[in-house]
């Protein structure tokens, strides 16, 4: 099996180019199946997920012409037949084609999503939209059955501000007949960037990036020509490497405004980062100090940043805390981490964990146990001293477009062996 091997230690100079964003172009692959004609996305990134929802479009004989950065979907002959459980495990974001094709054909036979196991992760949100706009559900052995005879524009309110389950109910709703009023939606720039794609194809979408979105049902979907916006997952990682190891580092092609909470927090530990309309540059790495942060939902602390915060924090002097909110099971990397030094107490119910800084990280063999988890793993791998290999890299993969190069690119040693 392939594996990541790092030589730690060495500073990274000039600048990281951020691709399109994972969590964007998942949902945009399964919701371009909704347009009547061709639907062109650009910046697609180049990564793992990607691949796997493509092969879930050739499963469904959808016509997909696939170039550098770019994808066009046409979607006029495809067949609305079973997504099997290969399929549909391979990626979290399989479970968009719930409501993709609960929207196009009324009818959707599909499996249990995949994705990290990084908590329960159920899907009742989702269903319990899809029953409210009129589908009836049959579940047998994580096989599922969802259809209606018509869908009808109703009142849902989420229990959690959940981004699949907004995403998912919106593309449901689009062709919809009359008004559909999400309350308690997410507010993450993936649903915007969903909403948008979809208005670009003739869809009537107010209120994306708020907690109301309403959706008025429309007949028809033309072609539509939609960029994925930058991944600010992707740039927070980076950023937070920059602020490690970076001199004259420069993460560019980002929106700034999506990173705020993970900025504020840098900001208030000690890095000194000048941000511009599109980049954020890191002249040198500083003495921090330690912080405390809790994941909520957007515009709170992402969660996917928690665990690369986690490396960050061994550098820091004193004790940092990280309390998770959102999944149960989000810590799996910070016994990774201490086989390379770092000094963590995790709390009995799974929830905070405290990190002792400032502690030297030793390279040695670790395991990504998710994708988010890996990230954190590389970035540890670079500031340690020594050689770091990782194993199960198939998750950093998943998400991170050209990853060896681009760290490669700005003086990092890194390969996959
Ligand atoms: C998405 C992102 C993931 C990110 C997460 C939170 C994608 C493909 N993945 O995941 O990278 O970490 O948002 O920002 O975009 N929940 C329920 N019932 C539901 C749905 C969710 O209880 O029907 C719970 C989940 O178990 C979790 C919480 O709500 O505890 C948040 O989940 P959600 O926002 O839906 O995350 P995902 O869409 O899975």
């Amino acid at each position: 099996m392939p594996r990541i091997r790092i030589e730690g230690g060495h500073k990274l100079s000039g600048t990281i180019p951020i691709s399109g964003a994972k969590n964007s172009v998942v949902a945009l692959i399964p919701a371009a199946i909704l347009c009547d004609e061709t639907a062109t996305i650009s910046n697609v990134p180049d990564i793992t997920d990607v691949d796997d929802l493509e092969n879930i479009l050739i499963h469904l004989n959808a016509k997909i012409n696939r170039t550098t950065g770019k994808v066009e979907i046409n979607s006029s002959d495809i067949i609305n037949k079973e997504i099997t459980s290969e399929l549909s495990k391979k990626l979290r974001a399989s479970y968009y084609f719930m409501g993709a094709l609960l929207g196009k054909f009324k009818k959707v036979d599909m499996y249990f999503p995949g994705g990290c196991s990084i908590g329960e992760r159920p899907i009742n949100l989702h269903l319990k939209g899809f029953e409210a706009l009129g589908a009836r559900i049959t579940e047998e052995d994580n096989h599922f059955i969802i259809e209606a005879d018509s869908l009808k524009g109703n009142n849902i309110y989420l229990d959690f501000r959940s981004v699949g389950a907004t995403i998912n109910i919106m593309l449901a709703a689009v062709k919809a007949t009359g008004k559909t009023v999400i309350d308690n939606a997410a507010a993450e720039p993936e649903i915007v960037n969903v909403a948008t794609f979809l208005n670009n194809m003739g869809a009537k979408i107010k209120g994306a990036g708020t907690s109301t979105i309403t959706i008025t049902g429309v007949k028809h979907l033309h072609s539509c020509f939609h960029e994925v916006i930058p991944d600010r997952i992707e740039a927070g990682t980076y950023l937070i490497l920059a602020s490690l190891i970076g001199e004259n580092l420069k993460i560019d092609n980002i929106i700034p405004n999506h990173l705020e909470a993970l900025i504020a927090k840098l900001t208030e530990s000690g890095v000194d980062m000048e941000i511009g309309i599109d980049n954020i540059l890191v002249k040198e790495p500083k003495n921090y100090k330690s912080i405390n942060i809790k994941t909520l939902v957007y515009p709170g602390f992402a969660t996917d940043f928690q665990q690369i915060m986690a490396t960050y924090m061994t550098q820091c002097k004193g004790s940092s805390t990280i309390e998770e909110t959102i999944f149960e099971n989000r810590f799996q990397n910070l016994y990774e981490l201490e086989k390379m030094g770092a000094i963590i107490k995790v709390r009995k119910d799974n929830k905070k964990a405290t990190i002792k800084g400032k502690t030297k990280l030793v390279g040695t063999e670790v395991v990504s146990t998710d994708l988010r988890g890996g990230a954190s793993l590389v970035i540890a791998g670079l500031i340690a001293e020594g050689v770091t290999t990782i194993s199960n890299i198939s998750y950093i993969l998943r998400g991170y477009d050209k990853i060896i190069e681009k760290l490669t690119n700005v003086g990092a040693k890194i390969e996959i062996i």
